[in-house]
């Protein structure tokens, strides 16, 4: 009998699982990129299934203050993979589709309830599947150069992995209604203006935005941005009373992480007079707990 060829190659190819995503810690913020520039960072399932390891890996580090969602190349995601996504898995049955549905939706749920605080970095096309992380993360900022489409009715299908929740969550009824029902993309500064990111720089000027906006969270109390982030998003859905009463708990729940951050921050404004709360963040390095 013949000996074995060895089939492992020795360099990774391109398009290799854990390449798919590209990720680095900078100044506190976990610069984090969809990797697949030469597919328009379209998402399949070895890049989802990726995005969850590097989010895991993220998580809970101490140097990692905020996270960045990026794209590399002229693409932040073309949405889902058409190709490895939909006709692939379809082609392998139904278990295999819930299988990338649950890869994906799980780490859009993920990122949706991240410990720390998430940005989207819209470099340039954002597609269909991609509304999932957009709304994911907390904060959105675009390259006015970015194109946002629901392309979903160009291809045939409805906005589906949450891409109509969102739509009808960010946009006016009539604005969701047009963008779902024609396909017409947008740039980045119609997204500012519709509401679907909170603001578009020059692509040339986006990162160091970003960055800026990274440094004044990195600059707050985590247990209180993780307390609010949160509370932002449950209240949305709640009656007034709940949200009052929940908002109740979910402070006390806080304290119970950090009760010598409020009171240090109490202390520095009445009895140190050293900020004003309305005009900045105070000395967390003064606290005698860190
Ligand atoms: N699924 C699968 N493959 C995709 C893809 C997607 N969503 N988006 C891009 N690609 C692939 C293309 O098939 C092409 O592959 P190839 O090099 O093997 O031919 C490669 O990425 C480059 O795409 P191309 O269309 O040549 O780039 P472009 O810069 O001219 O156009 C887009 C960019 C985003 C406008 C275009 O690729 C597009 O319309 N993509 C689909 C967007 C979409 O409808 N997404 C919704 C999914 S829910």
């Amino acid at each position: 009998m013949p000996a074995k060829k060895a089939t492992k190659p020795a360099v990774a190819a391109p398009d290799a699982e854990k390449d798919t995503v590209a990720y680095e810690v900078r100044g506190r913020i976990a610069w984090v990129k969809f990797n697949r520039p030469d597919k328009r960072n379209c998402m399949s399932p070895a890049l989802n299934r990726q995005m969850m390891r590097v989010l895991d890996a993220l998580e809970y580090r101490d140097d990692v203050g905020v996270l960045v969602l990026g794209g590399e190349g002229s693409a932040w995601s073309a949405g889902m993979d058409l190709k490895e996504y939909f006709r692939e898995t379809e082609a392998a049955g139904l278990g295999a589709v819930r299988q990338s549905q649950r890869e994906s939706y799980g780490w859009f749920r993920r990122l949706r309830w991240y410990q720390k605080p998430t940005i989207a970095m819209v470099n340039g096309w954002c597609f269909g599947g991609g509304y999932g992380p957009l709304f994911a993360c907390d904060l959105a900022f675009a390259a006015e150069e970015a194109k946002f489409g629901l392309s979903e009715i160009n291809w045939g299908i409805l906005p589906g992995g949450g891409a109509s929740k969102i739509a009808a969550e960010l946009l006016s009824f009539r604005r969701a209604m047009y963008h779902a029902m024609t396909g017409e993309m947008i740039d980045g500064r119609t997204a500012a203006e519709w509401g679907l990111v909170n603001e578009a720089v020059p692509l040339a000027k986006l990162e160091a935005r970003v960055a800026e906006v990274a440094a004044m969270l990195l600059e707050k109390n985590p247990v209180a941005l993780k307390a609010t982030k949160d509370a932002i998003r449950r209240v949305r859905e709640m009656t007034y009373d709940n949200a009052e009463d929940y908002l109740v708990r979910a402070q006390e729940a806080a304290n119970s992480f950090d009760n010598d951050g409020r009171k240090e921050g109490i202390r520095q404004f009445i009895d140190e007079k050293s900020y004003k709360p309305g005009l900045g963040a105070y000395d967390a390095s003064k606290r005698s707990s860190g």
